[in-house]
């Protein structure tokens, strides 16, 4: 298998990853015939493989499965090896949209593209035949017009407070990054409009230069060198994920000491599959608007990986469903730092606002 990126395919089982097609809303997922052999076939091959996710008996790890089971297990065992893994969920209260929720969701929103299907505008083939989409939608979502939201905050005091080990993003919109969270304590896996390069020579082109491009409507961006399209970092569907991805999980995952999972759908992978990498006596909340990496069809159809917070022998995952900014604030308020989270986040958006409106005086054309 590539260890690019990939919709719904399970890099880490290749079983799993023949057994369904590359569409993430395929008919074979809505089907409960199929659903019934792929369940089938997942017991098969959990049997054969001998892994028995289920019927291990393992030690309860968290006093209780809820947020005050997680503070509890943070304040008696001092973690610092924290880890978050972040989808486009912790940025909609800035006003950018996801991907996948119905209605807001940017893939139930391309009509006006004409696309083949939603996923193209960021499918490398597509792109090669059709760049304009991209650059049109990069237009309506270009850095610099957002400001972070509670979450990304509330991972910018962890790491303050020396606790948190890496923050995994799949968001290109660079949030981590202005509110702070440091450049070696973020991996941004899906890449981000920092830089870019011309697909043909590889020339590399500052962030600066293609919005210029960009907003001149010079769509799509041509290299200075060669004919070749400029396309920023993001990592498209075919592609390689960065090598500081490859690069950090080695290491991360056995130190980890808490897993907080936020606003992601766990669908894409090889990202989703980074959860069972947290090693056994690490616990795992997900803070999410609706339940996600649980459902059988994740690592080897549920046998042996996923979150548990559904499975009776779950002794260490914690579901917490609603807005991610409430969650971090109800976490943060527990853990004594809600106030300093409020404050952080109040002084910062005020900054922001002093900063756009010093460069709003000072660019001619506004
Ligand atoms: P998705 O749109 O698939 O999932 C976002 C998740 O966040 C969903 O489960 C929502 O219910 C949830 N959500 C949205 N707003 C929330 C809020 N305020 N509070 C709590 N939960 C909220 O986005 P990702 O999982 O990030 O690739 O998608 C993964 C990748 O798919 C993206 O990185 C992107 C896309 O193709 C790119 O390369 C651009
Ligand atoms: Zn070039």
């Amino acid at each position: 298998m590539s260890s690019g990126k990939d919709k719904d395919n399970k890099d880490k089982e290749p079983a799993a990853a023949e057994a369904k097609n590359d569409h993430e809303d395929s008919d074979e997922e809505a089907s409960g015939t199929s659903n019934f052999s792929l369940e089938f076939l997942g017991r098969y091959l959990a049997t054969k493989l001998k892994i028995h996710g289920d019927d291990k008996p393992k030690e309860k790890i968290l006093e209780e499965f809820t947020i005050d089971g997680i503070v509890s297990h943070i304040n008696k065992n001092n973690c610092n090896n924290i880890i978050v893994m972040a989808g486009a969920g912790i940025s909609t209260t800035a006003g950018i949209p996801d991907f996948r929720s119905p209605v807001s969701g940017l893939y139930h929103n391309l009509q006006k593209y004409n696309l083949p299907h939603p996923q193209a505008i960021f499918e490398l083939s597509f792109f090669h035949e059709n760049p304009r989409p991209f650059f049109e939608l990069a237009k309506e979502l270009y850095p610099g017009s957002f400001k972070p939201t509670i979450c990304h905050y509330f991972v910018k005091l962890l790491n303050d407070k020396g606790m948190l080990l890496r923050h995994y993003t799949q968001n290109i919109d660079t949030l981590e990054r202005v509110a702070g969270v440091p450049d070696e304590k973020l991996v941004e896996a899906h890449g981000t409009f920092n830089k870019g390069h011309c697909l043909a020579c590889r020339k590399s082109y500052t962030q600066d230069w293609m919005k210029d491009k960009i907003f001149a409507d010079d769509i799509p961006p041509i290299c200075d060198d060669c004919p070749g399209v400029v396309k920023p970092d993001i990592v498209f569907f075919g592609e390689n994920l960065p090598e500081k991805f490859h690069k950090s999980i080695t290491t991360d995952f056995s130190k980890c000491d808490l897993l907080i999972i936020m606003g992601s759908s766990l669908t894409v992978q090889p990202f989703a599959s980074l959860i069972d990498r947290a090693p056994d006596g690490c616990p795992r909340l997900l803070i999410n608007r609706e339940k996600a990496g649980h459902q059988s069809g994740l690592s080897l159809f549920g046998y042996g990986g996923g979150l548990e917070f559904d499975r009776e022998s779950n002794v260490r995952d914690v579901c917490w469903l609603g807005d991610c900014d409430e969650g971090c604030l109800a976490l943060a308020e527990k853990l004594g730092w809600g106030d300093e989270l409020k404050e952080l986040r109040k002084q910062e958006h005020e900054r922001i606002d002093k900063d756009e409106g010093k460069t709003m005086k000072k660019d001619p054309k506004l």
